[in-house]
This record gives structure tokens, C-alpha cells and sequence, in this order.
């Protein structure tokens, strides 16, 4: 799959700007603070309807206007697609596929697939439980309408069950509580199980990827935390089991202490911790590893590559693994931003160079 055409109007620093781009490798390029970034998060959000770096939405719309628009053409081997979206400054959204209006975030889901790959997502290993739930809700929400629905039901029924369990009369709790866990659970089930099955598929091509990356030194393994398997109907039932056992817990502390929300997944290098044990480089080529081995399970899905996003990484890199990322994506779609090319890194002369100054493209070489 690769992204043909891009279109910021008021998005950002840009005011309005066409890009094209080649199916194969391109490299935006400019000082700090020109808007590299900003067309990277531009692409991912036609992608996933997320920006990695605005909490609002509305954040995106260039400073003095009162709308933005991103607008993006992709070709997958089922044809072209177009994917529009309109911001607006109470946060509200359009989004258009093909030019007609949908309704749901998750009608944009699965149009056009990417790996979004920047110095936060190398800190992957190193950072917060959240950032690695965060990396599986958007590779899996990608991939599967039936994990992102589930998980946005799962959320809503989450924060209902949470705000119960502040209630001070405890018998109200009590005979309420098992019908919120019997969706809960549901949802949870359905999760978790996409999980186990995205992790199990995943931990054998990043431990490829990393031996590759450390020249096969290190074995690395990934499980989940969670501590539930089986069928989605096994995990809900267990789930709910064990919510039953924490219930004097959960009234305590005020929220639900167990499920989905809390997973994590570990990571280790022969053995040892990552978190623990692991130095900055092995923590970084282990976010890396995954990161290829997740486009590889695109793949295996779908048949077909993801457009690979790669912001401001390569400068986070040492050269062996810079020109391994670089002979890793050869045969996909892959957007790079760095300050400028390295030609010792970059062998080939087939990219499509663009330059950026100010909002603006100042050149473009193919
Ligand atoms: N809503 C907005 N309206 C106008 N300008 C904005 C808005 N949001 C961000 N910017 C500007 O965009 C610029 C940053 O762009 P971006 O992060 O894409 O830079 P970059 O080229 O990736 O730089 P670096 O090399 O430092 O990563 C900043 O100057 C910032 O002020
Ligand atoms: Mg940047």
C-alpha cells in the first residue's frame, strides 16, 4: 500500500500544500521547526484518525484559522482510495472516504495502513505500560473494526464501572456491578483474545528482526502480562471470576484494578529484562524490531505492505542499524523526515527528495 497524493490546507504551519510521492522511498528534509513532522502526523492521521502528538484534535488547525483539512489519495492492491478529513475549532471532525461523508472514526480504520515509527515510539520498551497497550490498540484497531469497537465499548463500560465503584452505598454497588461485568467482560474477552493472538504472531518475526539487528547475539522474546488465554469466551469468564475476588479491592481503591487496561507485555533479551537490565541502543533496536515486525504482520494480513512513517528515527539510530532500517523497508513505501540525507546511509539514488522550509515545499527531486 502507498500514499500517492497529500493535501494540508490550514493543518499546522502549513497553509496549503499538495505533496506526491513515489511507492518506494522518500525523504523530507529541512532545518528544525519547518513542518516535517507535521506532514508525518498529517499521513498517520489519515491512517488512524490519531495524531501521536495532539491530545486535541483541534491543536492541528493552523494558528489564527478557524478550520484545517487533510486530504490523501493511497494505492492498495484493491484499487486507489481517498480519505479526507476536516477539522473544526469546537473539535469536531469530518471524514470523508472516497467523498462520502461517514459517521464513525472507525469507518476511516483499515482505508490506508501505516507503521508510524518516531523517537517517543523507540522509547517504547523503556516508557509507560500505556505506550505499550497504546501500540497495540492502534496496530490491532488497524487491522480489526471488531477490536477498536470492542475496545471503545470495553472503555465506555470501563469508566461507567469505575465511576460506580465511588458510589458510597456499597449494596448498590453490589447488585449492580454483575451487569456491568457481564459486558465488560464481553469486550474484554474479545481484546485480550486479539492480543494474545497479535503478540503470539508478532514475537517470533521481531525476534528475527532483532537477531538481525544485533547480529545475532541477542534472543529476544515478548509475552503478554496479562495473565489470560484461551478462547475470547475462556478470557471472560476468568476475567470475571477475578473480578468477583477483587471486588473489596476495587471498592477501596476506587476503580477497576484488573483487565485489559492494565496489560503490559515484557520484553527480554536472553533472557533478562529489557526494562530492567537492557542499555538505551538494546531498548531502542528491540522498539525497532518490533516496529519491522509489524509491518511484516500487515503483510500477513492483508498481502500487502504498510506505508511506513518514519520520523526523525534515523538520527536516533547508530549507522548499522540506520542502513539496516533503510535495506528493511527497500521494497515498501516509506516516508522519512531527517534534517538531511546521509549518503552513507542512504545508498540508493532512486528517492523521492522533498524539501521543506517554513510550511512550505521548497523543492522536490525525484
Ligand atoms: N497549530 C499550529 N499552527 C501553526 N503552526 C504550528 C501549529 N502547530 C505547530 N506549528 C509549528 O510547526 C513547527 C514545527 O513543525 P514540525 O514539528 O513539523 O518541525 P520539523 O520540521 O519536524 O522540525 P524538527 O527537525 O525539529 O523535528 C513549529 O514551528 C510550530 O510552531
Ligand atoms: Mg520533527
Amino acid at each position: 500500500m502507498y500514499i500517492t497524493y497529500l493535501k494540508l490546507k490550514n493543518f499546522r504551519n502549513y497553509s496549503d500544500q499538495e505533496f506526491t510521492f513515489k511507492n518506494g522511498l522518500n525523504i523530507l528534509t529541512g532545518a528544525n521547526a519547518q513542518g516535517k513532522t507535521n506532514a508525518a502526523e498529517a499521513i498517520f492521521f489519515l491512517c488512524t484518525g490519531y495524531s501521536p502528538r495532539a491530545n486535541r484534535d483541534k491543536l492541528v488547525i493552523k494558528n489564527g484559522e478557524e478550520t484545517a483539512r487533510i486530504e490523501g489519495r493511497a494505492q492498495s492492491r484493491y484499487g486507489e482510495v481517498s480519505v479526507a478529513v476536516n477539522f473544526y475549532k469546537n473539535d469536531n471532525k469530518e471524514i470523508f472516504i472516497n467523498g462520502i461523508k461517514v459517521l464513525k472514526i472507525g469507518e476511516l480504520l483499515g482505508n490506508i495502513h501505516s507503521v508510524f515509527f518516531n523517537p517517543s515510539e523507540l522509547k517504547l520498551v523503556q516508557e509507560s505500560p500505556e505506550d505499550r497497550r497504546r501500540f497495540l490498540n492502534i496496530s490491532l484497531s488497524q487491522k480489526s473494526k471488531s477490536y477498536f469497537y470492542a475496545l471503545q465499548r470495553y472503555n465506555k463500560i470501563l469508566s461507567q464501572r469505575n465511576n460506580l465503584l465511588k458510589e458510597p452505598n456499597v449494596s448498590l454497588i453490589r447488585e449492580t456491578l454483575p451487569i456491568w461485568d457481564e459486558q465488560l467482560c464481553k469486550e474484554a474477552g474479545k481484546i485480550i483474545a486479539q492480543r494474545n493472538d497479535f503478540l503470539k504472531e508478532l514475537a517470533p518475526i521481531a525476534e528475527q528482526k532483532h537477531s538481525l539487528l544485533s547480529s545475532g547475539k541477542e534472543i529476544l522474546k515478548m509475552k503478554t502480562e496479562s495473565g489470560y488465554f484461551g478462547s475470547e469466551q475462556d478470557i471472560a469468564y476468568a476475567l470475571k471470576e477475578d473480578l468477583k475476588t477483587a471486588f473489596e479491592k476495587d471498592i477501596k481503591l476506587g476503580f477497576t484494578s484488573i483487565g485489559p487496561h492494565r496489560d503490559d507485555i515484557k520484553f527480554t533479551l536472553n533472557g533478562d529484562d529489557v526494562r530492567v537490565f537492557g542499555s538505551q541502543g538494546q531498548q531502542r533496536t528491540v522498539a525497532l524490531s518490533i516496529k519491522l515486525a509489524e509491518a511484516e504482520t500487515f503483510y500477513n494480513r492483508f498481502g500487502e505492505y504498510p506505508i511506513m512513517i518514519m520520523d526523525d528515527v534515523l538520527s536516533e539510530l547508530d549507522k548499522p542499524r540506520q542502513r539496516v532500517l533503510m535495506k528493511s523497508v527497500e521494497n515498501v513505501q516509506s516516508i522519512f523526515t531527517t534534517t538531511h540525507v546521509d549518503r552513507t546511509v542512504v545508498k540508493s539514488k532512486d528517492f523521492c527528495h522533498i524539501v521543506i522550509d517554513n510550511g512550505r515545499i521548497k523543492s522536490v527531486k525525484n
